[in-house]
């Protein structure tokens, strides 16, 4: 008797069970029917079922940056890749660019952002909403003008100590990126941290060694969907290699802010030196741990290294290959500075009057932009290009084929810095974003660019630049940053001026 009306209650539940998940799985099988719906309009490469075109990205780093450009001539105006279930739109017409960018709602990064997180925290590159907010705007008046002309005197002499390192390379092709990549984290470290790391004379430290390590395996983590768990990710060798650097990292970074607060407090009486580093900075808002605590100014002192490092020795680099190329350029650079300056020290003032340096900065920031793809994640729709692009999908902006645009660039494939004089008419806005644009553009853009003009300038002063690869012989891989896969090879010959 019991059994049976066990027997009876069971089916009823079973019966229950069964009707609940039928309808979850109709509403699910409606939900992704409308998502596809949104989306019937934005041409893919063939693709599979379940895995879409994840075949297709199963390639060397090199083919797949060919394969976004080749699709996007293929697709015209907008494409999209299935990873899996999930769209990755691709976006590199002004029209398209202009909604994402011009909003202030989908400023959320895209889910692979999260491999960030153990290193960064949710500090300004990788938080979001209300934390993003408070953050950003505590953060902007770290690089005031003044503040910049500040940071002036220490971005020289890294740049003394560069160009002397430089000099042992004299007469022979070599790779430029890992010595401008060293300057570049001595010149971060002591704007951000106040700290003279010394990496371009000390070359074993272990500081700069566990940030190169972490920053290469997070970008292999991005586009590695094998190693996306962090189960399995643990486990692998890698995983390894990425904690060991992270606990390094992270006891670098709380030591100087410790030794910093014990400074600051030993010179109670006596108001701050002159020249202040953000984590000084950080420190006089943190109101003793009120509003910011040491662990909130660790991720902002780390994004920083992070965010500054790779994207300044990039520019660097990519600049002397650009004037490398196209040697009548430095002349005109020189011939500017001669004239305008003469024998004047740089100052935040003066380089502004350097038309030439700059417009050859713009130009090599067009056609190699340091940050070749800007994601975000979508969770409000958002109209571009006449589709309803759905919540759950990711888009990315390809800003190297979106400063490739015949309609804004004339021949767009040739190194021409005298688009960027300031005689020329402007450009429309989205046309050439090299520090992004909208609410989340680059916070350091200023301060970048005076570090660019400035290492540049100092540089060809001392050499005279040529650069090894032709530009058809260039193998672009976006890695976090656009890089060459042979590097940048230069040859430096002593300038006598
Ligand atoms: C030439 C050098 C640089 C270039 C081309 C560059 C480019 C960019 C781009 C394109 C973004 C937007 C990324 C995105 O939305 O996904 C960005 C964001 C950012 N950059 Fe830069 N950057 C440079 C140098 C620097 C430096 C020197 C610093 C700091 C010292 C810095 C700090 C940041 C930060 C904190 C963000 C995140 C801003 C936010 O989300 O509010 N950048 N940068």
């Amino acid at each position: 008797m019991i059994a049976s009306v066990l027997l009876a209650g069971g089916s009823w539940v079973t019966g229950f069970l069964f009707c609940c998940l039928l309808s979850l799985l109709l509403v699910l099988l409606m939900q992704r029917g409308k998502f596809l719906y949104a989306l019937r309009k934005v041409p893919y490469p063939s693709a599979l079922p379940i895995i879409g075109n994840a075949y297709q990205l199963n390639c060397t780093q090199e083919e797949f940056f060919q394969k976004l450009v080749k699709w996007a001539g293929e697709f015209g105006d907008i494409f999209l890749v299935w990873v899996g279930l999930r769209p990755f739109i691709f976006l590199y017409r002004v029209e398209s660019v202009q909604p994402l960018l011009h909003s202030s709602e989908h400023i959320d990064k895209s889910l692979e952002y999260q491999y960030l997180k153990p290193w960064l925290g949710t500090g300004l590159v990788t938080s979001t909403g209300q934390k993003w907010h408070f953050r950003r705007k505590l953060l902007t008046p770290t690089f005031h003008s003044n503040l910049i002309e500040v940071y002036l005197k220490n971005v020289k002499e890294e740049t003394d100590v560069l160009i002397s390192c430089l000099g042992k390379e004299v007469g022979c092709w070599f790779d430029v990126v890992p010595y401008v990549k060293r300057a570049a984290l001595d010149i971060i470290c002591d704007t951000a941290m106040g700290y003279k790391l010394n990496a371009q004379k000390k070359l074993n430290n272990k500081y700069v060694e566990a940030v190169d390590k972490i920053a290469s395996i997070v970008q292999m983590r991005f586009t590695n969907v094998w190693i996306a768990s962090d189960s399995i990710f643990k486990l692998t060798k890698a995983g390894k290699v990425h904690n060991h650097s992270l606990d390094i990292i992270h006891e670098f970074v709380g030591k100087v802010i410790s030794e910093r607060k014990l400074k600051r407090d030993g010179n109670f009486n006596e108001p701050m030196k002159k020249k202040k580093a953000l984590l000084d900075l950080l420190l006089d808002i943190s109101q003793d741990g009120t509003i910011l605590s040491d662990d909130d100014i660790r991720e902002e002192v780390n994004t920083f290294m992070y965010a500054g490092h790779d994207t300044l020795a990039t520019s660097i680099s990519w600049t002397l290959y650009a004037l490398g190329r196209n040697p009548q350029y430095q002349e005109k650079i020189l011939d500017e500075c001669d004239e305008l300056l003469g024998s004047a020290e740089v100052t935040v003032d003066n380089i502004h009057k350097l038309t030439w340096l700059e417009a050859c900065i713009k130009e090599q920031m067009r056609l190699f932009p340091v940050a070749p793809l800007i994601a975000r994640q979508i969770y409000k729709p958002i109209e571009i290009m006449g589709s309803e692009i759905p919540r759950g999908s990711t888009v990315l902006i390809n800003s190297y084929l979106l400063h490739r645009d015949p309609r804004h660039f004339p021949e767009p494939q040739v190194y021409r810095p005298e688009r960027f004089l300031p005689d020329k008419p402007r450009l429309p806005l989205y046309a050439f974003i090299p520090f992004s644009a909208g609410s989340r553009n680059c916070i350091g853009w200023k301060f970048a660019l005076m570090v660019v003009k400035v290492a540049v300038l100092l540089i060809l002063k001392t050499y005279r630049v040529e650069a090894l690869d032709k530009e058809d012989q260039l193998r672009f891989i976006s890695e976090l940053v656009l890089v060459n896969a042979n590097g940048i090879r230069l040859k430096l010959t002593p300038r006598k001026r």
